[in-house]
């Protein structure tokens, strides 16, 4: 069993073997279950890309998906997140997908659930497929991530983003520094990598990683309009005209045009969101194939390219 529920839990090896397997599925590669295998996405928070994009990778992978909507599951009569995944298990399903809310939703299920959990959000905590499809992104664009920058700019405290990727990048041998309101700012990152003004890291930057203004997790009182957000930490038209020659955006999306990057930049020629969502797919198909490889010793590759 190999669950993935944060990026930190995986060696450089690892990720390295992740994004080559990821590639592979990038290149036509494909892969099929020796036997049947049942696989649950439980969204307790809203998504589009993730949910889609997992949904996408495991039809690919031959996978069979057992419906589950939160809203129409006994989640509405009370029942706790460890009996929901408990019950799947005992059905028979071979992993689980969780979104949830709470920052480490897992430890209540690590140690006593013996099928994979792949994590694919916990609150303001991790959210390390969309740290993989990222550093694939990265590594497909630059080929690898030692002497690169990279810049995580936006609402820092409550991105479980950019934990992920400051996380990985870093130990993958990228310089991460960090830019936004200071208010927003996470101490706790500092570890990873320095804060620098927001026009430095923008124009110095190979990789300029914008994140969402996550509303639904501020309190009331929170700080700037968004014309105003745009105009002191947006990638606005001119700063996008001053960033370094070959380099690139990135943002998790979904995105808030006009407020982290202009509208018209969305999809300019520097920005690699639209592509992220696309090896996203890879991404997922890799990690769910590691995760599942060893079920009750079923799963082999049995085809790549
Ligand atoms: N990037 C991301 O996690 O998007 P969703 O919330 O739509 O899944």
């Amino acid at each position: 069993m190999k669950h993935l529920l944060t990026t930190a839990e995986l060696s450089v090896e690892e990720m390295n073997d992740i994004l080559e397997e990821a590639q592979k599925f990038a290149e036509g590669g494909s892969w099929q279950p020796k036997k049947q295998t049942f696989v649950a996405n439980l969204f307790f928070e809203s998504s589009t890309r993730t949910k889609s994009s997992f949904y996408m990778a495991e039809r690919k992978l031959g996978l069979d998906v057992i419906p589950f909507e939160t809203s129409t599951s006994s989640v509405q009569k009370g029942e706790t997140l460890y009996d929901t995944v408990r019950t799947l298990e005992s059905i028979g399903l071979d992993a689980v997908v969780i979104r949830h809310q709470d920052d480490q939703y897992f430890d209540e299920l690590v140690g006593k659930i013996n099928i994979p959990i792949l994590n694919a959000g916990d609150g303001c905590g991790n959210h390390p497929t969309q740290s993989l499809l990222d550093l694939f992104t990265i590594k497909s664009e630059f080929g690898g991530f030692s002497g690169l920058k990279v810049a995580i700019i936006g609402d820092l405290r409550h991105s479980r983003v950019a934990r992920s990727n400051a996380d990985a990048l870093k130990r993958l041998g990228a310089e991460v520094v960090f830019s936004g309101p200071e208010e927003w700012f996470d101490e706790d990152l500092l570890k990873y990598g320095l804060y620098e003004e927001v026009d430095e890291a923008m124009q110095t930057a190979d990789v300029v990683m914008l994140l969402r203004i996550q509303h639904e997790r501020h309190g009331v009182g929170a700080t700037n309009s968004p014309e105003q957000y745009h105009r002191e930490y947006g990638l606005t038209i001119e700063r996008e005209r001053r960033m370094k020659r070959g380099s690139i955006i990135m943002h998790p999306a979904p995105v808030n045009r006009g407020v982290e990057i202009a509208d018209c930049l969305v999809e300019c020629e520097r920005s690699r969101i639209f592509k992220q969502m696309e090896n996203g797919v890879y991404a997922r198909m890799a990690v769910l194939t590691r995760a599942l490889e060893n079920i009750r010793g079923g799963n082999k590759y049995v085809i790549a390219n």
